[in-house]
């Protein structure tokens, strides 16, 4: 049942399937709705999925997670067909932008109908929802909605505040030592995208992404026909909850520092036309934006499996994945 990456060194706690098949998935969803958590991957990040309409289930995941339980989380569909479920008073933008770019790494923040309780939404009056595209994570979700399921709440698979996972090993590092029996790890191999989805406030007359991702504010505004408003970083003029506004987010163990100089025995990431400076140890060497991002958080992770004490990372540039990578470090990166 584990495969061989997993190296089981107490008691195994729950269970980690790498092959899935059809009577695997079944079970998987048969286990959700009972109110247990099943990891899964997703295009973006791996998600710890629960049932979005079991206040018990989501409660326990909150406590596996350690999270807040003002922070709201993303609701999963398989398909846009269910979305009139979770959201009512959708705009016509939003509409094009479901249609456009989803099964895909984007969420929509959309005012809620009934289905979408506080303990979801973190007491607010709307609900995110996406519709990912990752051929597992959309079976699932089938097998899921088949049994009479409504959706999925799904946060990135790791503590609060730290690293998003991007490999069903990484699920198993952060939380481990929080799953119980029950609950599965989906293991799919490495995620596609790297970061996590695309959020877009959705409540107002103009689309105003929260999170940068994969599907950029030019690709947008293109589409929509509308200029997008891009929430600067640690800015919350609006009274929504936005992602990442804490001190720290995304963060490894080790100290993040951009743009500088590393000392002998520091950790480095840079694109992979910049050189290793001297005593340094190179932790990723991605050869454009869209690999920068697939293997960023695997990299920040190996930082902390060689107990490295800082990592250096020069940000690339560019209008593309760059802008969501560069949230992302300047989130993680050490505040004096
Ligand atoms: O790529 C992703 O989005 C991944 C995969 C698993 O789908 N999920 C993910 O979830 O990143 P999470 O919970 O780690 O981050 C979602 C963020 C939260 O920080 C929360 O603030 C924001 O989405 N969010 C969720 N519902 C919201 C709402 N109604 N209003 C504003 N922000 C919301
Ligand atoms: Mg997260």
């Amino acid at each position: 049942m584990y495969p061989s990456w997993y190296k089981v060194q107490q008691l195994p706690i729950m269970a980690i399937i790498s092959s899935c098949t059809a009577s695997t998935l079944k079970d998987a969803a048969t286990s959700l709705r009972s109110g247990n958590l099943v990891a899964f991957p997703t295009e973006t990040v791996y998600g710890l999925g629960v049932d979005a309409t079991n206040k018990d289930a989501v409660a326990y995941l909150y406590q596996v997670k350690g999270r807040p339980s003002d922070h709201p989380v993303i609701v999963h569909i398989s398909s846009m067909i269910n979305l009139d479920k979770w959201t009512r008073e959708i705009p016509e933008y939003a509409i094009e932008l479901a249609h456009t770019f989803w099964p895909g790494p984007m969420t929509l923040i959309l005012p809620r109908t009934n289905l979408a309780k506080d303990f979801i939404t973190g007491d607010q009056d709307s609900v995110g929802i996406r519709v990912p595209s990752h051929p597992l994570a959309s079976a699932l979700l089938r097998e899921f909605e088949g049994q009479g399921g409504l959706g999925v709440a799904a946060p990135s698979a790791n503590r609060f505040g730290k690293v998003s996972p991007t490999t069903a090993k990484a699920v198993v590092e952060e939380l481990s030592d929080y799953l119980s029996a029950t609950d599965l790890i989906l293991d799919d191999g490495p995620c596609q995208v790297g970061v996590e989805s695309t959020i877009i406030n959705c409540t107002e007359n103009i689309p105003e992404i929260l999170r940068p991702g994969a599907i950029t504010a030019a690709m947008i505004s293109n589409l929509v026909g509308l200029q997008v408003i891009q929430m600067a970083s640690g800015s919350n003029k609006s009274s929504i909850k936005a992602p990442g506004l804490l001190q720290s987010h995304y963060a490894p163990r080790a100290k993040v520092f951009l743009s500088t100089t590393p000392n002998s025995g520091d950790g480095f990431i840079a694109l992979s036309d910049i050189s290793t400076p001297p005593g340094a140890i190179r932790l990723a060497s991605p050869k454009d934006n869209n690999e920068y991002a697939q293997l960023l958080y695997q990299a920040l992770r190996l930082a902390d499996t060689k107990q490295l004490p800082n990592v250096i990372v020069i940000p690339p540039t560019g209008d593309d994945l760059a802008i969501a990578i560069c949230d992302r470090l300047e989130k993680c990166a050490y505040k004096i």
